[in-house]
């Protein structure tokens, strides 16, 4: 029968270390900090999510000559969007917290309201979305100020990637209304 070798001196894991026994701080963020943080966050999501899911809609009930054009740009926005929604989500579980992750939560918190695609042409739907772009906006600029304030660089990344992608957004559906 083999015998286990004793081993001296095995450097111990950081769970082993006092800190971690005493105060179990994830990541050494303070209460308060996650709170500002975290709830800035779960706002941008619950609008984010009612966004996708008017992207999706519209992506399937637009109608007319720009139907083509339309229906292939909204499936690369909702596409984007659902990325976005992850991120931000998993953004909230790095702090501990939790995401709103029902449908009832979302339509509650969120600015951006839902829209039926009936009688809706093209360029309302194109309107509605430039809309949502600029609160979606709003709530991001919010959330760089509270992170940066926060000197919490991964949240900062996070949203100046997305700023970044809404803003093109914007112009093209801008452009395309100036046809
Ligand atoms: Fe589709």
């Amino acid at each position: 029968m083999a015998t286990v070798k004793h081993v001296e001196n095995v450097p111990q894991t950081q769970l082993d270390t006092n800190m971690a026994k005493t105060k179990p701080v994830k990541l050494g963020w303070k209460p308060e900090q996650i709170d500002k943080i975290s709830h800035a966050l779960n706002s941008v999501l619950a609008n984010y999510n009612v966004h996708f899911q008017k992207l999706r809609n519209f992506h399937w009930n637009v109608t007319g000559s720009d139907f083509f054009d339309l229906h292939m740009e909204f499936e690369e926005q909702y596409k984007e969007a659902l990325d976005h929604i992850d991120e931000i989500a998993e953004r909230i579980r790095i702090f501990g917290e939790t995401p709103f992750g029902t449908m009832q939560e979302y339509l509650n918190e969120s600015e951006i309201k839902e829209s039926s695609s009936t009688q809706m042409n093209s360029d309302l739907m194109v309107r509605e979305l430039l809309s949502d772009y600029r609160i979606l906006l709003q709530y991001l600029n919010a959330i760089l100020q509270i992170a940066t304030e926060q000197h919490d660089a991964g949240t900062v990344n996070m949203v100046k990637g997305f700023i970044k992608k809404i803003e093109k957004h914007h112009w093209m559906l801008s452009s395309f209304l100036a046809k």
